[in-house]
């Protein structure tokens, strides 16, 4: 897959949404290296939930929009509008500002990608930092409350993923894929467990040490698909 060209996104862009880095690299590696399953899969809807600069989507709408619709949430307006231009440039797909997957009509996804914000931050901690940034007194408060949303995960940085595959059941098509970054802190193979437990496979698909971090890809499909 190739990477999406993003020279229309400036410094300025990045002050409030989240730079593509090794994670979100990472996540388009286990796409590229998983193309053969995705093309058996056929996937009708594919979407990304936290978008960001809409890179990962975007390179995912270049190689499956002929077939496919391809879909992008973000809570932040900033990031919305980010992958709206990176698209313009590039293929075709809709973002769209709402929380993780609650504009999308059940058990529709057939290929769902999330990088979520996963540091761990202790609770109280990811509070005082969102309204800290909420009550900045000059500047532009929302979207620098929308940027810690891109990093912060609370307890085990977990706050966020546990939500999202609380809904997974309502949110993947029958035959759906979820590829979920995950750091190991984030405790990994816990999360395989309470997949399994909900009828889910789960199987960390690539695996990378970054500077400071290991992360993971995890790849989830129902156990009876
Ligand atoms: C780590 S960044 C990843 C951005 C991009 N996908 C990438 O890999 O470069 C996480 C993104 O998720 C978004 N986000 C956080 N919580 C969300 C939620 N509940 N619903 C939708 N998006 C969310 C953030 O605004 C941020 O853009």
């Amino acid at each position: 897959m190739e990477t999406p060209h993003t020279e229309h996104l400036s410094s300025a862009d990045f002050e409030h949404v989240y730079a593509p880095a090794e994670d979100s690299f990472l996540l388009l590696d286990a796409l590229e290296a998983d193309l053969e399953f995705l093309d058996t899969l056929q996937p009708r809807l594919c979407l990304e939930i936290g978008s960001g600069s809409g890179v990962i989507i975007t390179a995912l709408a270049k190689r499956f929009a002929h077939s496919a619709l391809c879909l992008a949430t973000d809570l932040n307006p900033r990031a919305c509008d980010a992958t709206k231009r990176t698209a313009i440039h590039n293929a075709t797909l809709d973002s769209i500002r709402c929380n993780l997957a609650d504009a999308i009509r059940k058990r529709s996804v057939d290929l769902l990608l999330f990088n979520p914000p996963y540091v761990v931050t202790s609770d109280e901690e990811l509070q005082s930092q969102l309204l800290t940034d909420c009550q900045t007194v000059t500047g532009t408060p929302a979207t620098q409350r929308h940027l810690v949303h891109s990093w912060a995960g609370g307890r085990d940085g977990r706050r966020v993923t546990d939500i999202l595959l609380g809904q997974l059941d309502e949110i993947l098509s029958p035959n759906g894929v979820l590829y979920l970054l995950l750091l190991r802190e984030n405790k990994p193979d816990e999360i395989i467990e309470q997949l399994i437990q909900s009828h889910f496979k789960a199987v960390k698909y690539m695996e990378r040490r970054i500077p400071g971090e290991y992360l993971y890809i995890l790849k989830v499909t129902r156990s009876i698909s």
